[in-house]
């Protein structure tokens, strides 16, 4: 069917963005991101600069997103404003940088954070699609994010419609929009192929001042091959996992599994899924990634629920061959639904994160290195880990080949408490919280979750300091990271400096 939208050069729809806008852009991760707007943009703002005229846009996404958007315009210098979620090295530098300000929050509430007003006047979307009607149907691609809330706030929309998604796609996703407060009913999700809402985004059409055509891949990066470090912390979630259902914690049928991002998540995921006692499950977390395709073609996964296929190019291209396969057993969902609290909480997700670093009360650092470099973002690891039914933090218990303890006496940076933090798992052992003081949690996290070499200095913490209900020194808290600020290395703390 022709399609009477008019169409654009990338470079034409950029020229119509102006210095000081506000763009909201589709995608969720770089799977579903624009890429060839985003990239002319970049190019435009180059091209001003160079004339010495300002040139800087406001940036919200679903989550973070590829070099074309966030790493060319960070490297133009274009962008004023950055929120949720990134992890681009480009954009990290520039937020480093304090060129770049940049708003975390969770990204469950980024829509209807938009929706209240709290991010100010949405000037554009830039949505990708895989197809679009005259009527203003978007079928889009890999990624939802927060597509309905965009195309519906913004005043004018541009779309990338991108013939390396198939139209087939249509069916894959299911967009739901709750009402705001205080007309909001319940989301009726309860289970997590549950199917609420329309297979397409639909928008005014009116508002849609072209579309430009594209053909690019997502830019994903691959995922590492896990290490011995990573099997390891897998075994022993999926150890653990194993003897909740055994102790008939998790019921027989098992319930639905959330699972972070990054190579730990995805190596975990890879070893939940051969593990003998752990029967197939199906899964309601944010983004896909590669070892749950796997997963479902062997039967293991039976469902899963997301927002994104951040799937590696062949891993992406190999479900799109075999699209009648994926399609009863895949559902794209708005992050607004696939990470809302409420059916987190309603469905009972085991939830599986990771940790840059978790303290011996068990608070979590998931976003700063060393209290004050951001890494990439909160992302969902607050929506899931406050509601789940079991949540638990990974990390291997040494960075920097030993250098820095991932357990110390106190996070230089907190995203998620104590109270939301079930069980924490290393390549050394399961460190279960449920139910414990914080003395007790000190003593299991250090015995079975920090790396032999820093056992004794964890434990001589605690040991120097008079008691109390949280045995924490803040005159000492931070000397293992002070000292590694000034000596590159944790070890051999000496906390008899440290007044008692
Ligand atoms: N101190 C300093 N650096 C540390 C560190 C610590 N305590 N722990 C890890 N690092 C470094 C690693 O050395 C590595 O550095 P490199 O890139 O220079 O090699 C880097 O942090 C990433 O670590 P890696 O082991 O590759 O982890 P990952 O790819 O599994 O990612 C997070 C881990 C925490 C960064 C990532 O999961 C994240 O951004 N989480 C927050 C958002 C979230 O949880 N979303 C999921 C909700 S569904």
């Amino acid at each position: 069917m022709s399609n009477p939208l008019p169409r654009l050069t990338a470079a034409e729809a950029a020229s119509l963005i102006n210095d000081g806008d506000t763009i909201a852009c589709s995608g969720f991760t770089p799977a579903g991101a624009p890429k060839v707007v985003p990239a002319a943009l970049a190019e435009r703002a180059k091209a001003l600069h160079a004339e010495g005229k300002p040139f800087k846009v406001g940036i919200i996404t679903g989550a973070s997103t590829g070099k074309s958007l966030d790493g060319a315009l960070a490297n133009a210098e274009a962008i004023s404003f950055r929120t949720p979620y990134q992890s681009n090295s480009d954009l990290r530098k520039s937020i480093n940088a304090g060129k770049t300000r940049y708003f975390d929050m969770h990204l469950s509430v980024v829509a209807q954070n938009l929706r209240y007003g709290f991010l100010g006047k949405v000037n554009w979307a830039i949505i990708e699609a895989a197809d679009i009607t005259p009527e203003g149907e978007i079928v889009v691609t890999s990624g939802v994010g927060i597509v309905p809330t965009a195309a519906k706030l913004a005043d004018k929309i541009i779309i990338e419609l991108n013939s390396n998604h198939p139209k087939a796609l249509r069916g894959f996703h299911d967009i739901y929009e709750p009402l705001d407060p205080p007309h909001r009913r319940e989301i009726p999700v309860y289970k997590p192929s549950d199917r609420i809402g329309s297979e397409v985004v639909k928008v005014d059409p009116s508002k849609i001042v072209g579309v430009v055509e594209s053909n690019v891949p997502d830019e994903t990066g691959g995922f590492d091959e896990p290490s011995e470090i990573t099997k390891q912390i897998g075994q022993n979630v999926a150890d653990f996992l194993g003897a909740e259902l055994r102790a008939g914690r998790i019921p027989p049928e098992f319930l639905p599994i959330q699972s972070g991002v990054g190579n730990i998540a995805n190596a975990v995921l890879g070893a939940l899924g051969v593990h003998p006692d752990i029967p197939a499950f199906e899964m309601y977390t944010e983004v896909i990634q590669d070892a749950v395709i796997g997963l479902i073609r062997k039967g293991k996964v039976k469902f899963a629920s997301g927002s994104s296929l951040t799937l590696s190019n062949d891993v992406l291209n190999s479900i799109y061959q075999d699209i009648e396969f994926f399609r009863s057993r895949i559902l794209l969902r708005p992050q607004e639904i696939s990470n809302n609290p409420e059916v987190v909480r309603r469905l009972g997700l085991i939830t599986i994160n990771t940790a840059i670093e978790a303290d011996i009360f068990g608070n979590i650092n998931s976003t700063h290195i060393m209290g004050k470099q951001l890494m990439n973002g909160i992302g969902g690891s607050g929506d899931f880990t406050r509601n789940a039914y079991l949540s638990i933090f990974t990390c291997p218990s040494v960075a920097k080949g030993g250098a820095i303890s991932a357990i110390v006496p106190f996070v230089s940076h907190q995203d998620h408490s104590e109270h939301s933090v079930s069980a924490i798992i290393t390549e050394q052992g399961v460190a279960d919280l449920r139910g414990k003081c914080p003395e007790e949690r000190a003593h299991l996290i250090i015995e079975k979750c920090a790396h032999p070499e820093y056992k004794e200095q964890l434990l001589a913490y605690i040991n120097h300091f008079p008691a109390a209900h949280t045995p924490q020194a803040l005159s000492a808290a931070f000397a293992m990271h002070q000292q590694f600020l000034a000596t590159k290395d944790m070890r051999g703390v000496d906390w008899s400096k440290f007044i008692k």
